[in-house]
């Protein structure tokens, strides 16, 4: 990565300067697809599926509001999640100190071309494709085998620590969720754990400077996600940018402290049969604030084969997804730039 792709160097040297690589096609631009503010993401508490509201009337409605959000959105926020404010905002506070470090810091901890780990672009792999306005950090937290140590930033000196603590916390809550979303398909609510096995789990830190000119950029191309499940959090004090695609439309879903957002991602989709749809979202950037997001991406252990689930085939519902190698699957998405759910025809 040279200064004049990393956006907080170009934001730096020539703020009011958007240069043609990231300058969009008409039709990709923010102010040329229809974005609305009359929608929201649903909601879900997780407090009324403690253990002694089981199979209570509040109980059932709240499952069967995750099954609707799960089915019409494939996007949701929960509220109660249980994971302390301060394990939240401490991972904000050294994403930001790492993101603030000189360009030369960064660069001691490289994301290599077709991998996506490490500080740099992901995704990019040609002269002419258009560059997001972001920058990344990178990195696989579980199992343990698969960390690059090398490229665990070592200034913030807590770093290391403080993403440990918080990927033990959003793996919980994965394992969590991944049992209420079988329940409210009516499964065995084990089923998705017990067919992740040893599952994947990768955090991605998204910052995104402010921007002269919003309406020509986009912060982070139009994707559906490779994994499971996705947690995704809002840095407090963030502009408004993740936009989730409803109806053909971008609904902006905002920054709330009380909140984790979730997503469906692929391979949920493959294994529900369809039933459960990984939707397609992107980020858009602010003229004078900037943005972090901490991604973490939930998925099945690479040895894993991925299909629909039978008890979601049959009825009027025919088998919609061949089966596949869930490691042959993330190297396909990790080689292939974003582009909607193009990289999903993996699996047509
Ligand atoms: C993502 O989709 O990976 C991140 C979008 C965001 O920054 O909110
Ligand atoms: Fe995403």
């Amino acid at each position: 990565v040279g200064h004049i792709d990393d956006v907080q160097e170009l934001r730096k040297a020539r703020p009011t300067t958007v240069p043609p690589r990231y300058v969009r096609d008409i039709s990709e631009r923010p102010t040329t697809t229809t974005t609305t503010s009359s929608m929201h993401i649903p909601t879900i508490d997780l407090s009324k599926f403690s253990g002694e509201n089981i199979n209570s009337y509040q109980f059932n409605r709240e499952l069967s509001k995750l099954a609707a959000s799960c089915k019409e959105w494939g996007f949701f926020q929960v509220i109660n999640h249980g994971i302390e404010r301060e394990i939240l905002e401490s991972i904000e506070k050294v994403a930001t100190e790492f993101f603030m470090l000189p360009l030369e810091e960064k660069q001691k901890f490289p994301m290599a071309p077709g991998t996506v780990q490490g500080y740099g672009h992901a995704f990019v792999f040609s002269e002419d494709q258009k560059l997001d306005w972001c920058n990344m950090l990178a990195l696989a937290v579980e199992p343990f085998f698969m960390r690059n140590h090398k490229l665990w930033p070592t200034k913030p000196t807590k770093f290391s620590e403080i993403l440990e603590i918080y990927s033990v916390n959003i793996r919980r809550l994965c394992q969590k969720l991944l049992r209420f979303i079988a329940m409210s398909l009516g499964s065995n609510k084990d089923v998705f754990n017990e067919k992740f096995g040893n599952a994947v789990q990768a955090v991605r830190m998204n910052y995104y400077p402010p921007c002269s000119r919003p309406d020509l950029v986009l912060g982070l191309s139009p994707h559906s996600d490779g994994s499971g499940l996705t947690v995704l959090q809002q840095a407090m004090g963030s502009s408004v940018g993740l936009q989730v695609l409803k109806d053909d439309k971008w609904v902006p879903i905002q920054p709330n402290r009380n909140a984790l957002v979730i997503n469906i991602g692929d391979t949920l989709e493959v294994l529900t049969n369809g039933k459960y749809k990984s939707v397609e979202h992107r980020a858009v950037t602010h003229k004078e604030k900037d943005r972090l997001s901490i991604v973490t991406f939930y998925a099945p252990s690479y040895e894993v084969e991925v299909g629909p689930l039978p008890e979601f085939i049959g009825g009027n519902r025919p088998c919609m997804y061949k089966k596949y190698n869930h490691g042959d699957y993330s190297r396909h998405y990790i080689t292939n730039k974003l582009q909607g759910k193009k990289t999903l025809d993996f699996a047509k």
